[in-house]
């Protein structure tokens, strides 16, 4: 193995040009070259494809999005793109392949790996954090903090004005973010896909709640647990408060990452480069408490992973 290429796919995710350079750093520490893969999946269909060394990923530790830019690519659910991708590698003398992103990158990496037989490793990156076989994935820790911020901020005038405020959060299959968002933001009511709800218990709970009280009142949605315009209507509707919606988008992508996001991005890839030496073939690597882990690739995108739903009965209990 002698040339590594590397590639960011699908949603970016603050912490992916940490990624890039660990994985960079190590291999060039272990006399490995590296091409960067640009556009996501649609580079490695058509290129470009350009060589990285220590020196051009310099200054980017701190930095969000990806240097390599990231696309969303339909071609690479078919076959003729899967070997279109064979095809490119090859071209490019590419013998291993780091594919930092989230599932749906890794479904396709894993069809790459079988049309080319090269070695494979997924880097799990994604501010859903839905990625079976590891804990947490890089960039949900800054989305996280990122959407807290302004949440703060959203309490203050909620609480000035004795408003109801919806607030939007990213996730359009799973809760990790807003279940995360909600319970550090102490929310009152939490509406994830993974938990049905019913407004009208919604309504009656916030009026116990003023009765008790309270002034204002949060509820932390993900995009996915249904239409938050409507939601925040029925709410104002049936309960006659002042209700507001704020749906954060895309904010929650980018920025600087944190310091977690940033030391799980450098762990993630020099262990990736790491598991290519010892000649792994189709692994992701994860991490299972504070110890880095590798697992089988196809177990990262074909398993669903849990929701801790202590947490969610936590921020149950504490939001009375
Ligand atoms: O997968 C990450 C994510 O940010 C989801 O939370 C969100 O639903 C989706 O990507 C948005 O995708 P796009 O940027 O393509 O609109």
């Amino acid at each position: 193995m002698r040339r590594i290429g590397v590639v960011t796919a699908g949603g970016d995710a603050p912490g992916m040009n940490a990624a890039i350079r660990s994985i960079v750093r190590a291999a060039t520490y272990h006399g490995l070259e590296v091409m960067g893969i640009e556009r996501g999946y649609a580079g490695l269909i058509e290129g470009p494809v350009r060589p990285l060394d220590s020196r051009s990923v310099s200054g980017i530790i701190n930095r969000g999005g990806t240097i390599l830019r990231t696309a969303r690519c339909e071609e690479m659910k078919t076959s003729q793109g899967i070997q279109k991708a064979k095809n490119t590698l090859k071209n490019n003398g590419i013998d291993s392949l780091i594919v930092i992103g989230g599932d749906g990158s890794f479904k396709a990496a894993s069809e790459i790996h079988e049309a080319s037989r090269l070695p494979i490793i997924g880097v799990p990156a994604t501010i859903d954090n839905d990625v079976a076989g590891t804990d947490t994935t890089i960039g949900f820790d800054t989305a996280v903090n990122t959407a807290l911020f302004t949440i703060d901020r959203i309490r203050d005038t909620a609480t000035s004005h004795e408003r109801i405020f919806v607030v939007e959060v990213m996730g359009r299959r799973r809760g990790f973010l807003a279940l995360e968002v909600g319970l550090a933001e102490g929310a009152e009511f939490i509406l994830i896909p993974e938990v049905r709800y019913n407004t009208q218990d919604i309504c009656r709970k916030l009026e116990q709640g003023r009765r008790k009280g309270k002034v204002s009142e949060i509820i932390v949605m993900a995009e996915g647990a249904g239409n938050s315009a409507t939601i925040a209507e029925q709410i104002r509707r049936k309960t006659g408060y002042d209700v507001r919606l704020t749906i954060l988008g895309h904010a929650q992508r980018g920025g600087p990452p944190t310091a977690r996001s940033r030391i799980l991005a450098n762990q993630f890839g020099a262990y990736a480069v790491e598991l290519l030496l010892e000649g792994a073939r189709k692994n992701m690597v994860g991490m299972k408490g504070r110890k880095t882990v590798s697992v089988d690739l196809d177990y990262a995108w074909k398993e669903r992973k849990d929701l801790d739903m202590s947490r969610y009965r936590l921020a149950e209990i504490l939001s009375s």
